[in-house]
């Protein structure tokens, strides 16, 4: 029987700064409410958005101190006020702004339909790594360019969280992919996790592989850096072509006419997790963590972030 403490370390801001500001903070105990569970975290996810509300980006003006940040990760069901979920569960959870505090600490407080059973292939860690890249990436392939078997589509900027994850399922859905990357790192890496051709992101390689792999014209882009090269990536496209990015990529691309060009954000609940668990099994997904660091290490772990060129995902271990 797990028992709970009345205070707990977390990973947290007292101000909005630079990585230095994220220190270890003594603080309650999450309570739950209604239809909420308290989840006993193993690892958590780092992910750009993170550093950004660290930095103070989506400040809504109203926010308490300390700040626990932090928007996903897994661990074990400690306790529960819905009867979905029994004590002793492994879950992980995506929750943007979670309003009971976010990740980075040794218990979390989720509204249950944030929350779902890890998929059976991977363990709390890699479990912990991917609830919103994967939730994202799903998303972005099948609900926003709905890419079928046969399409050609290019991955921009799929080294990262999101696209190491996307590249692997649009491969499950029969696409061919271009992958971008930088370095030759980079472009092992994407190759590795299945891309057919992996792209050097600068210079004028992306048109140069877009004519001859699909002289036609590419069908559908995602998105997962802005600037040039992305710009360049929605150039390859054929007329009707579609381009996805998540909320968040920056500079947003530039309209063109005759191109669908969608932002989207990822959504969490019950059939989203559902669809991601079968997703994970049916694309036998690999989860590259890139490195992970222990929570009292989560300002190295945002100075990390912020070197960029990470391959794959950052992770906190909580325990
Ligand atoms: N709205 C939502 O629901 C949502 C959810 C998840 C993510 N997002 C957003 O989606 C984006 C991707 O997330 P992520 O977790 O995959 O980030 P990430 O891990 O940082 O991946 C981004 C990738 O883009 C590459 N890149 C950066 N600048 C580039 C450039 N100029 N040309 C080519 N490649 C470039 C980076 O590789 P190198 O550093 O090696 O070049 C990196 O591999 C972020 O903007 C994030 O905020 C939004």
């Amino acid at each position: 029987m797990h028992k709970i403490p009345k205070v707990m370390r977390a990973a947290a801001i007292d101000r909005f700064g630079g990585p230095e500001v994220l220190s270890i903070h003594s603080i309650p105990v999450p309570d739950l409410d209604a239809r909420e569970v308290l989840i006993a975290m193993h690892t958590a996810g780092v992910g750009v958005w993170d550093a950004e509300m660290r930095e103070g980006r989506y400040t809504s003006g109203s926010e308490r101190f300390p700040l626990v940040l932090g928007t996903d990760g897994a661990g074990t069901i400690v306790a529960s006020r819905i009867n979905v979920f029994n004590v002793g569960d492994q879950v992980y959870s995506y929750s943007f702004d979670n309003p009971k505090g976010g990740f980075y600490a040794e218990y979390v407080a989720v509204a249950s339909e944030k929350v779902a059973p890890i998929p059976e292939r991977l363990d709390l860690e890699h479990a912990g790594a991917i609830p919103t890249t994967g939730l994202t990436a799903l998303q972005g392939i099948d609900d926003v360019l709905h890419v079928t078997a046969g399409e050609t589509l290019i991955i921009h900027g799929a080294s990262g969280g999101v696209g190491s994850l996307a590249i692997q399922f649009a491969k499950w859905r029969g696409a061919r992919v271009l992958a971008t990357a930088r370095g030759e790192d980079g472009l092992a890496f994407v190759r590795h996790l299945g891309a057919d051709l992996a792209v050097e992101a600068r210079g004028d390689d992306i048109a140069a592989a877009a004519r001859f792999h699909a002289p036609g014209g590419i069908d559908a882009v995602l998105g997962l850096a802005g600037g040039d090269a992305f710009e360049r990536c929605i150039d390859t496209l054929r007329p009707g072509g579609r381009v996805a990015y998540p909320n968040g990529v920056q500079p947003v691309p530039n309209e063109r006419p005759g191109i669908e060009i969608t932002p989207y954000d990822a959504i969490a609940g019950i059939d989203e997790f559902e669809r991601l668990n079968r997703a994970v099994e049916a694309a036998e997904l690999k989860v590259p963590i890139a490195a992970a660091y222990a929570l009292d290490h989560a300002a190295r772990a945002h100075e990390r972030l912020a070197e960029g060129h990470v391959r794959g995902k950052l992770v906190l271990q909580v325990r």
